[in-house]
């Protein structure tokens, strides 16, 4: 539960304010109307304090828009990112990996799903999103337009991917807006589960044969970079970084996250017994932490505007999973709409108990609500 914030405290106050009104009061009619920046400085204030703006709160139009921009292509990236390793399923090397594998996967859509539904409190649909996605308005990370081309591949994207996944996500867990802050701690624990069953995953192939090792290092090689994009363009070039920091959505800078995960990286190849794939890698004194090297921005801008090994594969297949899925919601809204007059029909013995039980908790719900 939320406490209660200073903003909230002011809709409240005005609420109040707006019932006397509507009771008789003779107050000059617009005295009850709380002036714009009335909100403004309430909403201003409760992020300076660290609390959470929740869905029922007043926020601008601007901070609503970018968190939903935000919050969907983090969905669509989640269900998106099941491809490439879903590819890999029915080739898992043993049964022990093939049921990881499809825990890991099926904890995707999960994520996907937290966080479609987190972006609903904000006054957008599923559906919408969704439509969004397929006619290409709106994003998903461009890493996932890389193809999975060995089964070491599987153990790369564990270990850089989600790892890159984890460095950005933990600081989303304190983030501004209720819904996405909590929906996060969740997904970042599964992440990490992730993360170690890449690592390890990696691991095992490192330290078997010579082939095995060099596939491997192949697959470090080719994912490297892309997972230093991940965290965004530099800051100088990145729009907008500066005000959702402001808006405390955002608590680092993409350079700063970057440089995190680079420092996190370097012991744990050298624990794998692999190479990074850049010379320019090393100890900063001054910084305490790497340097690293340049990042060839113009792949990532090539990726971004579709043009990347994978993009058109991800986005049919997903059009194609979404259409032939439709029966699916179609059952369920049948479903749905043969269950609800069922509540009201004659009663049976065995339908009275049930439907008993059905109002019970429908009660429970409003009671709650
Ligand atoms: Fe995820
Ligand atoms: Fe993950």
């Amino acid at each position: 539960m939320a406490a209660v914030t200073a903003h909230q405290t002011t809709q409240k106050t005005l609420g109040t304010a707006n019932a006397a009104g509507g009771a008789g009061s003779t107050a000059a009619a617009g005295e009850t109307d709380a002036p714009a920046a009335d909100h403004l400085a309430a909403f201003d204030a409760a992020v300076a304090a660290d609390e959470r703006i929740e869905p029922r709160d007043w926020m601008p139009d601007a901070y609503r828009a970018t968190l939903i921009r935000q919050m969907a292509q983090h969905a669509h990236s989640e269900i998106i990112g099941m491809q490439p390793e879903a590819n890999w399923i029915t080739r898992a090397p043993s049964l022990r990996r093939k049921a990881i594998l499809m825990a890991k996967v099926q904890d995707e859509a999960g994520h996907g799903l937290y966080l479609y539904s987190a972006a609903e409190t904000l006054g957008t649909s599923r559906e919408e999103l969704l439509d969004k996605l397929h006619a290409g308005r709106q994003r998903y990370s461009s890493i996932f337009n890389y193809p999975t081309l060995t089964w070491a591949d599987v153990g790369a994207i564990g270990w850089l991917v989600d790892g890159a996944a984890i460095t950005n996500q933990v600081p989303l867990c304190r983030c501004s807006y209720g819904p996405y802050a909590r929906a996060m701690v969740r997904i970042c624990k599964e992440e990490s589960f992730h993360q170690r069953q890449g690592y390890e995953l990696l691991l095992a192939l490192s330290r078997g044969t010579e082939a095995q090792h060099a596939m491997a290092q192949d697959a470090v090689n080719r994912w490297w970079w892309p997972s230093l994009m991940m965290f965004g363009p530099p800051d100088d070039a990145s729009s907008h970084s500066e005000q959702s920091m402001a808006w405390k959505i955002k608590r680092h800078s993409n350079d700063e996250l970057r440089r995190r995960f680079v420092d996190i990286c370097v012991p744990q190849a050298e624990a794998l017994g692999l190479e990074l794939p850049d010379p320019d890698i090393r100890w900063n004194e001054e910084l305490g932490g790497h340097d690293f090297g340049a990042i060839d921005w113009s792949e990532f801008q090539e990726v971004l505007k579709g043009n990347g090994p994978c993009n058109d594969q991800r986005i049919s297949q997903r059009r194609r999973a979404h259409e032939e899925g439709a029966w699916v919601r179609d059952a369920a809204a049948a479903y749905a709409a043969k269950h609800a007059p069922a509540q009201t029909s004659p009663r049976t013995p065995a339908s009275a108990s049930a439907s008993a039980q059905t109002s019970a908790s429908a009660q429970h719900v409003e009671e709650t609500a």
